[in-house]
């Protein structure tokens, strides 16, 4: 793909973005369906070749980073609508045929909207400022990321671009700094691979009690053992190992295959997260009923993602999990085809207080975290001093591992901060040619409820 080429396909609708800049995000829509007068969003994205009668956007694709994104993934995959069928996140229907896209985030889960996040197993886990996985599958299919390419998240959080990158075919990398993500991502993707029949068959309702006391008692256990883990880029299969093997006592869970008694974990852990946050509320219940709502939950989706799967052949290929830093990337020069990725908003969220439930029961060293983790380094006016260098040498080693011609897509909100923007969007645009990158551009996405804070957030798109 040449610079100009792809340089094109974001900047065609960047002007419409840039001409919108000081809209509120809810009017974003109101002018989307204006603009959808003015301009037929198919033909924009498509052009005149193609039979719109063939091809169907889904519903709820209304933005317009949702339309720069249509039109992106397209370009780079028109030449073959069938693979662009089976990879498409926009759209519903193509050359007539149900997209594959359609059926997977038919695989519905808990706080879904539309066919954008929380389908297939996205949702195990409520982590908060989690991906939407449509828009990460777009970036990807965009990126020309296929079969033996490697993309890379490099502050992966809860997963989500390897669960896109495994479902797509594409093999993928992540490096999280926080080991219970670490523990969190590997068993959400290795839940794509749980046979179904076999998991009911044998984890039976009336073990549900059992298997909920077991990982209760455990607690104790796990706290006596402190676990004293460094950030030395283990495998997080590995981490999982030594987690069961040092930390938990012996039972029947443990006994268990280790994908089966490693989603009954995160089950509980769910249920954990559930109680924690909604203690004192309306739908405040018993942690364990937490953990029996949460596994019917589950299975639903371990069903769903496995019938699927079989129905549309689907395997997901290799991803690895790393425990490591973003600023020391464990990996050579030039070695993967693409980043997607979205590192901590500047010291917007806390996010050793967000999961702290979680550290807890693992027994994990919150302390030694806070030191490590980029946005909660050092205090006041120093942090995001500190901020700022770690950004700048997060982007310089993204540049470092990617291939010649790759893009990095840095999703980040510029947060207020003693009330002055932060403006971390424009930064990386301006260090992006001092660092070596060719092209940089910003696409603006309206952050509509949830994030309250923040009402916008960019993709950035730099190539090398
Ligand atoms: C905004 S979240 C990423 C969320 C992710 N996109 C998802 O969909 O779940 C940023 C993540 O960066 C991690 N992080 C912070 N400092 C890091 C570092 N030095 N290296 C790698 N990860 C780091 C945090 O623990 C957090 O999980």
């Amino acid at each position: 793909m040449s610079k100009e080429y792809a340089a094109g396909k974001i900047t065609d609708l960047f002007g419409f973005v840039a001409n919108e800049n000081n809209r509120k995000a809810s009017d974003s829509m109101k002018f989307a369906s204006r603009l959808e007068r003015l301009v037929d969003p198919l033909i924009w994205i498509m052009g005149q070749e193609y039979d719109k009668a063939n091809f169907e956007l889904f519903k709820d694709v209304g933005q317009i980073y949702e339309l720069q994104l249509a039109r992106m993934e397209f370009e780079t995959l028109k030449h073959d609508l069938e693979i662009f069928r089976k990879r498409t996140a926009y759209f519903r229907k193509v050359n007539g045929k149900e997209s594959y896209h359609y059926f997977l985030s038919s695989v519905k889960g808990k706080g879904q909207i539309g066919h954008s996040n929380q389908y297939l197993t996205h949702w195990f886990y409520p982590y908060k400022g989690k991906f939407h996985g449509q828009m990460i599958k777009a970036i990807i299919n965009f990126m020309g990321a296929f079969d033996e390419d490697i993309v890379l998240d490099p502050f992966m959080g809860s997963g989500t671009t390897l669960i896109e990158a495994a479902v797509l075919g594409t093999r993928s990398i992540g490096v999280e700094i926080n080991p219970a993500l670490c523990i969190v991502s590997q068993i959400k993707l290795d839940s794509l691979k749980i046979n179904y029949p076999e998991f009911s068959q044998n984890i039976k309702k009336g073990k549900l009690s059992a298997i909920f006391q077991y990982f209760n008692n455990s607690r104790t256990y796990l706290n006596e053992r402190r676990w004293q883990i460094e950030v030395n880029n283990q495998n997080a299969r590995d981490i999982l190992g030594e987690l069961w093997d040092n930390h938990f006592p012996d039972s029947f869970v443990k006994d268990m295959p280790f994908e089966w008694r490693n989603v009954l974990l995160l089950i509980y852990l769910h249920a954990l997260s559930d109680y924690t946050y909604l203690k004192g509320t309306a739908k405040e219940k018993s942690f364990e009923e937490f953990f029996y709502i949460n596994f019917e939950e589950y299975s639903k989706t371990l069903l769903g993602t496995y019938e699927t799967f079989r129905r549309l052949n689907i395997k997901p290929v290799d991803y690895n999990v790393i425990l490591g830093s973003a600023l020391n990337l464990p990996l050579k020069d030039g070695s993967v085809k693409g980043i997607v990725t979205s590192p901590p908003y500047s010291i917007a969220l806390d996010y050793v207080k967000n999961d702290l439930h979680l550290l807890n029961y693992l027994g994990l060293n919150t302390q030694k975290l806070r030191k490590e983790m980029v946005g909660l380094k050092g205090r006041r006016a120093e942090k995001i001093k500190l901020y700022e260098e770690d950004m700048r040498r997060s982007v310089e080693e993204m540049y470092r591992v990617l291939q010649k011609g790759g893009w990095a897509a840095i999703v980040l909100g510029d947060v207020v901060v003693s009330g002055k923007r932060t403006d971390f969007c424009k930064k990386i645009i301006d260090w992006a040619p001092e660092i070596g990158f060719v092209d940089a551009y910003a696409m603006k996405r309206p952050i509509l409820g949830g994030f309250a804070r923040l009402r916008y957030e960019h993709a950035l798109f730099l190539q090398k």
